[in-house]
C-alpha cells in the first residue's frame, strides 16, 4: 500500500500511461519548480480561462499546489514540448462521512486538457488512471469538485452534496436570533489565518461531506498567497464569547451601488464557526452592516438555520446547485465507515462502468446501527440471488450503480428519490427501509472548492 500522508509518492496507473504512450504522448508526473513547473502551472491557468498570468501569480499557484502529486500528459512533438497538454492533480484528504468518523479519500483537482487536443481520450485516461491508481493504493473512495457538471458521470462520479447560493434583503428579513454578548474585531487576513484553520477544523470534523484542510488551503482561501486577486477587498471580522473564545469568523467583501451609496452589497466569502453562538453572531454582523441592503453567499447548507432566525424567509432567494461529486471505490470499506439508523438487510448488488466497485453484498445494519458486508456467495452472504425479489435467505435485491451509491452514501440524497428517478431497481419496502436508514445524523455539506 502507498504512503497516503505523501501525495508525491502516489503512483500513476500504468495502463493510462500505457495507453497514452501508444498515441504518442507521455503521462508523467510534474514537478512545480523551474521553467517546467512554470509551464506547467500555466497550463492548469489556461484551462481554467485565467486571463493573464503573472509572475507574481505563477508563484502563488507553485505555493498553492505544493500539496498536490500533479501529472501531466505531454506531447513530444508539440511547439512547446515542456507544456503539458493534460494536467490533472490528486492528493489523499480527509472525508467526515459522519460526525467523528473520517475515511481517506483520493482528492482530484487540476483536470484540463489544452484545446489543441481535446476530445482525443487525454482527460478519459488522466481520470480512469486516477481511479484504477487510488483503488489500487487501497483509498476506499474519491472525490472532485466540478465546474461543469457533464464530465464526470460517466466515471462513476455523483453529487452527493449540495451548496445554496443565497440573495438577502436585509431591509425585509427581519432578524430575530439570539443576540451576542460577546466582541467583534476586524482583524487582517494574516491575523485570521490561525483562527480560519482552527475553526474549520472543528467543524469540518462534525460535517459529513467536509474535507480536512490540506498545507496551503487557508493561506489560498484568504487570498495571501503571491498574485491573489482582488485580496485588498477582503475584510474579516472575528467574534470572541464573553469567556474569551474565539467562535466565529466572517470574511467578506463590500460591493458599492451603482447610484445610492446606502445599497451596498455585502458578499461571504466564508462564515466559519464552531457552534449556534458564533453563528448567530456573524450573522448579525452580516445582515445589521450599515450601507448595505443585500447580502450574497456561495457556500449555504440546504439546512442553515439563518432560515429559521428571520421573520421573512421570502427576503431570502436561494438558488441550489450540486457540489461534492464523490466516486465509491471500495463498496464494503466505505459503507461500514458510517452508521445506520435502523435494523435490516438487503442484498445489494452494484455495477460499475469502470468495473472497480461492483460487485454483490448483503448489507445489514445491526441493532447498534453498525453496517455489516458479506459478499453473496460467502456463507453469510446467501446463494444466488434471483434476478430481482428474495434471495433463498429471504433478503430482497436492490440494484444500482455506483454513481447512485456514491450519491445515497453520507444521506444527503434519499433513496426513495432515486428510486423514483429509475436509478435504484428495488421493491417499495426495501426502498422505504434505505430511506430510513441512510437518514444522516447531520445533513451534508462541503464548504470549500478544492
Ligand atoms: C473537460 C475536459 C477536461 C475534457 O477533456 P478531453 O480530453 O477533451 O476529454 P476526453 O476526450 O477524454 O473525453 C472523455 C469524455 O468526456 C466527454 N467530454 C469531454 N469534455 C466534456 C465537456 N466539457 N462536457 C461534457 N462532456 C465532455 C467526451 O465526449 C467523452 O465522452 P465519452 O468518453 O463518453 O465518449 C477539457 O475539455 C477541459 O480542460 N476543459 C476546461 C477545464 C475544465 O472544465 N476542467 C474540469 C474542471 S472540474
Amino acid at each position: 500500500m502507498t504512503d497516503r500522508t505523501d501525495p508525491q509518492g502516489l503512483p500513476l496507473d500504468p495502463a493510462s500511461v500505457a495507453t497514452l504512450a501508444e498515441r504518442g504522448l507521455e503521462f508523467r508526473p510534474a514537478s512545480l519548480e523551474g521553467e517546467a513547473g512554470e509551464a506547467y502551472i500555466r497550463a492548469v491557468g489556461h484551462g481554467f480561462l485565467e486571463e493573464s498570468i503573472s509572475e507574481e501569480r505563477v508563484e502563488g499557484f507553485r505555493r498553492a499546489m505544493t500539496a498536490w502529486r500533479s501529472a501531466g500528459v505531454f506531447d513530444p512533438a508539440s511547439a512547446n514540448p515542456l507544456s503539458p497538454v493534460g494536467t490533472i492533480g490528486v492528493q489523499v484528504l480527509d472525508l467526515t462521512v459522519e460526525p467523528d468518523r473520517t475515511l481517506p479519500m483520493h482528492a482530484i483537482s487540476e483536470v484540463t486538457v489544452a484545446g489543441t487536443h481535446r476530445r482525443r481520450g487525454i482527460a478519459r485516461a488522466m481520470l480512469t488512471g486516477e481511479l484504477r491508481a487510488a483503488k489500487a493504493a487501497g483509498t476506499p473512495i474519491a472525490g472532485l469538485t466540478v465546474s461543469e457538471a457533464t464530465i464526470y458521470g460517466r466515471y462513476g462520479f455523483s453529487p452527493a452534496t449540495t451548496l445554496a447560493h443565497w440573495t438577502i434583503d436585509t431591509r425585509r428579513v427581519q432578524l430575530t436570533g439570539p443576540r451576542p454578548t460577546g466582541r467583534y474585531d476586524a482583524i487582517s487576513r494574516e491575523q485570521a489565518l490561525a483562527d480560519a484553520q482552527h475553526l474549520h477544523d472543528r467543524a469540518r470534523r462534525a460535517r459529513p461531506g467536509e474535507v480536512g484542510a490540506w498545507p496551503m488551503s487557508w493561506e489560498s482561501l484568504l487570498g495571501l498567497l503571491p498574485g491573489s486577486k482582488d485580496t485588498e477587498k477582503v475584510r474579516v471580522v472575528r467574534y470572541t464569547d464573553a469567556a474569551g473564545g474565539v467562535r466565529g469568523l466572517l470574511v467578506y467583501t463590500l460591493k458599492s451601488h451603482e447610484r445610492d451609496y446606502a445599497q451596498h452589497t455585502l458578499r461571504v466569502q466564508h462564515l466559519l464557526t464552531d457552534g449556534a453562538e458564533g453563528h448567530a453572531a456573524m450573522w448579525r454582523f452580516a445582515l445589521e452592516h450599515d450601507l448595505t441592503t443585500t447580502v450574497t453567499t456561495w457556500n449555504t447548507a440546504p439546512d442553515e438555520p439563518l432560515l429559521w432566525m428571520v421573520g421573512d424567509q421570502r427576503g431570502i432567494q436561494r438558488e441550489e446547485m450540486d457540489h461534492h461529486w464523490l466516486r465509491i471505490l471500495d463498496v464494503p470499506a466505505v459503507l461500514a465507515a458510517r452508521t445506520y439508523r435502523v435494523p435490516g438487510a438487503v442484498r445489494l448488488r452494484v455495477s460499475d462502468p469502470l468495473g472497480l466497485a461492483a460487485g454483490e453484498w448483503v448489507f445489514r445494519v445491526l441493532a447498534d446501527g453498525a453496517a455489516h458486508l458479506e459478499p453473496v456467495g460467502s456463507p453469510e452472504g446467501g446463494g444466488d440471488p434471483g434476478e430481482a425479489g428474495e434471495g433463498a435467505d429471504g433478503v430482497a435485491t436492490v440494484s444500482l450503480d455506483v454513481a447512485t451509491l456514491s450519491s445515497m452514501f453520507l444521506g444527503g440524497v434519499r433513496a426513495g428519490t432515486l428510486h423514483a428517478a429509475g436509478r435504484i431497481l428495488a421493491d417499495p419496502a426495501s426502498v422505504r427501509w434505505l430511506d430510513a436508514t441512510f437518514a444522516p445524523l447531520v445533513p451534508p455539506l462541503l464548504s470549500l472548492w478544492y
